[in-house]
């Protein structure tokens, strides 16, 4: 069963990927946060700059796209594949923020299952009009918008379209990231989606090899499970899944400096760097326990030397996993 890196807004640039894959491997594939599209079929400097090959060197990486219109996404998936050579290309149907459920993108698409399916209907019928070369798709996905028992009308509409592969998260809109996933829902859609030859991926709070070995033992025919959150806790989870060693704190300590240097390289600007790093460590601390003073500190420093030193303190003197 492979591995899949999640894809994070803000918090998975080349620059986290390609160190990742360097230092810990053990991830089979890398999703760009969503590029959102627009009716002048552009991409702004950062979306250049997460497909472009050559800043994500060694990787097997996924484009995504966010979008509410089928011509826009036929025109970002055709330009994409055919500039770039992607062979598949993600559509997020799962985020959940404010902004964007509000323009109908994301888990918006979800709200009126009549717009998902003429949008869904529209982009494969603009997809294969004759066109050549024309990239896999698959679908990221929560199991409905206002409730989890949408899953089921959910699951019909995808079977009725060609898509390669599904990645379900399976908790509605409206949970957020709350609660524990919704497990009967998703065994329904793995059922369906399988006996329809379409791919399933699970994704959703693993964050310990036992948590992996749970949902691999439960459905044992997943295409691969993918993790987010649990990866920039623990950034040797899918290596210690494959049978690999657990990070210990100096090889920690090497990864985030070397997240710091790049960093400081790309973004010049302290406040900037500093911001890009206090962000990661939000999601990276639930790996670290016994000091709260280094991680206060680490929090106050505010010039990269001081917080080069705070940070090297912390990983050091805090226990790891
Ligand atoms: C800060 C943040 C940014 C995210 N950005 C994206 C995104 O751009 N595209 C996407 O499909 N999912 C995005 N997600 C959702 C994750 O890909 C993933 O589905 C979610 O974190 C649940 O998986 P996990 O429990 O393994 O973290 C984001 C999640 C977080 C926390």
């Amino acid at each position: 069963m492979d591995i899949y890196f999640a894809p994070m807004e803000g918090m998975t640039p080349p620059l986290l990927r390609t160190l990742h894959n360097e230092f810990f491997g053990g991830c089979d594939k890398y999703f760009t946060p969503f590029i959102s599209t627009n009716e002048n079929y552009s991409l702004n400097q950062k979306e250049k700059k997460d497909i472009d090959p050559e800043l994500n060197k060694g990787l097997n990486l996924v484009p995504q796209i966010i979008s509410n219109s089928a011509e826009q996404s036929a025109g970002y998936i055709m330009n994409i594949s055919g500039k770039y050579g992607y062979k598949e290309i993600n559509i997020n149907m799962g985020c959940p923020s404010g902004t964007v459920v509000s323009k109908n993108k994301g888990s918006g698409m979800l709200k009126d299952k009549k717009f998902l399916e003429e949008y869904m209907d529209e982009l494969f019928s603009f997809l294969y009009d004759g066109k050549e070369n024309v990239p896999d798709i698959s679908i990221k996905t929560r199991i409905g918008f206002y409730s989890e028992d949408e899953h089921k009308e959910l699951t019909d509409l995808i079977m009725a379209h060609p898509v390669k592969q599904v990645i379900i998260h399976p908790r509605s809109r409206v949970r957020m990231y709350e609660g524990s996933t919704n497990l009967d829902a998703f065994t329904y859609m793995y059922d369906a989606l399988k006996s329809a030859g379409i791919g399933v991926v699970y994704n959703g709070d693993i964050k310990t090899p036992e948590d992996y070995e749970r949902i691999s033992k439960d459905y044992p025919d997943l295409d691969a499970v993918m993790i987010g959150r649990g990866l920039l806790s623990d950034p040797s989870l899918a290596r210690r899944i494959k049978g690999g060693k657990c990070v210990d704190n100096e090889e920690y300590l090497s990864y985030m400096e070397a997240l710091l240097n790049g960093y400081a390289e790309q973004l010049g600007n302290d406040k900037h760097i500093l911001a890009k790093m206090k962000d990661l460590w939000n999601l990276a601390k639930p790996a670290f326990s016994g000091n709260e003073k280094g991680f206060k500190d680490m929090s106050k420093a505010d010039t990269i030397e001081s917080y080069r030193v705070c940070m090297r303190q912390f990983i050091r003197n805090s226990k790891l996993l």
